[in-house]
């Protein structure tokens, strides 16, 4: 019987007819590698055994596993056969995805023949290989989450099968949840909402997409903060809209008053603007909601993490600051609970429900209604607050030590100043003149997760800030130590003086 991967590969070269046999087996055992489909640490099958399974020779077999080995993508063990290594030579790209530097990425998708937005989602690709560990920005310490407590309520709930709970969601998903969720966002944001204008979404990724392909045309005007969340950046620009990226101070966005093409959405991070820290002064909101309202525009306000604020007030949402606001109100629960559990909601204008709502259903067929479900039952029995408040003391523990590191071992100049208590990640300001990008991927190759601040603005423009993301939330004191010193000596092989 044919393996899997033999399968698979049978399956690729029919795709893959460009060249020699040899080179198109390089590809597709490349891609596989790359893709995942074979592990890192995965031994690869006998040349002979492969050579048999997909019906070609075994020099065939042996030169591009040979070719493998030299290009880093696998190792052979004397005596022990080829390993996938552990590292792949793929790791560094997203760091330096933004500076050209992307002939692998780019001979990848040549490759495979993709669409112009395949190639240009592989272009412009910048999610991290590392999602945990010091400094990941924005990852919860997910370790903390009472997992116990949430499993109890799953498998009680998984004792008595509900068929509503089984079958395709096609009311904005589970309504226990959106009820829950109207409840909490009312006190803890002061948004003005019923659970009947809640869309739960599989995370804040797909509530941009959604609202960006049902709200606009390819070609409309779509105003985003510069810098911003380039996942965000990245699902517009593949929804083919003309992205209009408007710089921030420490109001926040500056918005243009008169604009020639006025803007079809606007997309903002009011409460802790993604990635600086500034907080979008009231008078910024009241003309950013003049704006939208003179030109029919829709404000999508994306409160990612504003349950960690660690000291005064928290600041309100936007949405609930007028009554009818043209806004949409984005969260997620991968910052207040963990990244996979991939839940996110929106809150829309009661007009905006009913066809978004079928617009989701149509193009995703939403589900993971029981884990909704029990979801809904863990904020009711009041676990979600409390885990928020306990993770709320943990993450300012970790901010204060950090912000201590650095003004002992950096000094004052190296604090952003648009840094505030709050949040799961701060900005470690870089002078003018220097590489964050390549201080980013040294780092990387130590083992320590930085990304650099220039790389989330929209072009490399003389506005673009130099600094590097530092995400406290999910290191604790003693691994931070360690990482910190890592950093260090980055920053001095970079010539950045230190105290
Ligand atoms: C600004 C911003 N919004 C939202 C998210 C969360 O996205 P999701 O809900 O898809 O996990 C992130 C994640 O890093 C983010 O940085």
């Amino acid at each position: 019987m044919r393996s899997l991967l033999g399968d698979y590969l049978l399956q690729r070269l029919q795709q893959d007819i460009e060249g020699t046999l040899h080179q198109r087996l390089f590809r597709c055992l490349r891609y596989a590698i790359v893709e995942g489909v074979l592990a890192p640490k995965t031994r690869l099958p006998a040349s002979r055994d492969l050579a048999k399974e997909i019906g070609v020779s075994r020099n065939t077999v042996l030169s591009t596993y040979e070719q493998l080995q030299a290009e880093g993508y696998v190792e052979a063990r004397t005596g022990h056969g080829t390993w996938v290594v552990e590292k792949l030579p793929e790791s560094f790209l997203t760091t330096l995805a933004n500076r050209g530097k992307h002939q692998e990425t780019q001979s990848l998708s040549k490759n495979y023949v993709l669409s112009q937005r395949g190639s240009s989602i592989v272009g412009y690709a910048a999610a991290s290989p590392n999602q945990w560990g010091a400094f990941v920005p924005g990852a919860p310490d997910v370790t903390e989450f009472p997992h116990h407590v949430f499993s109890r309520i799953q498998a009680k709930l998984s004792r008595e099968p509900d068929v509503n709970r089984l079958i395709y969601s096609n009311a904005g998903g589970c309504v226990e949840l959106r009820h829950a969720l109207a409840d909490y966002l009312k006190i803890a944001r002061s948004v003005q909402c019923d659970a009947d204008q809640i869309i739960i979404t599989e995370g804040t990724h797909q509530a941009i997409d959604l609202v960006s392909r049902a709200l606009s045309d390819i070609g409309d005007q779509v105003w985003i903060e510069d810098p911003a969340y380039w996942g965000m950046r990245n699902i517009l620009r593949i929804n083919g809209v003309n992205i209009r990226a408007l710089a921030i101070d420490e109001e926040g966005i500056i918005p243009e008053l008169h604009p020639k093409t006025p803007p079809k959405l606007i997309f903002v991070t009011p409460s802790h603007q993604y990635p600086l820290g500034s907080h979008l002064s009231p008078a910024r909101r009241k003309q950013l909601l003049q704006i939208a309202r003179q030109h029919g525009s829709w404000i999508i306000e994306d409160d990612y993490d504003s349950e960690f604020r660690f000291s005064g007030q928290p600041y309100p949402s936007l949405q609930g600051l007028e009554p009818d606001a043209p806004v949409i109100y984005m969260g997620t629960f991968s910052k207040t609970i963990y990244p996979a559990l991939r839940l996110g909601y929106l809150v829309v204008p009661k007009q905006l429900f009913s066809p978004l709502r079928i617009v989701a259903a149509e193009l995703y067929r939403g589900g993971h209604l029981l884990v909704q479900k029990a979801l809904a039952e863990f904020i009711r029995e009041g676990h979600y607050e409390a885990h928020i408040r306990r993770m709320r003391l943990l993450y300012a523990k970790r901010y204060h030590f950090l912000m201590q590191l650095i003004q002992r071992y950096l000094g004052p100049d190296f604090i952003h100043e648009y840094n505030s208590a709050a949040g799961l990640h701060l900005i470690l300001k870089l002078p003018t003149h220097c590489d964050d990008v390549a201080i980013a991927t040294n780092a990387l190759q130590r083992g320590v997760t930085v990304r650099a601040l220039s790389q989330y603005y929209m072009h490399s423009h003389a506005r673009a800030q130099r600094g590097l993301l530092l995400g406290f939330a999910c290191v604790d004191e003693k691994d931070m130590m360690m990482a910190f010193g890592v950093l260090l000596q980055c920053l001095r092989e970079a010539g950045v003086l230190t105290l």
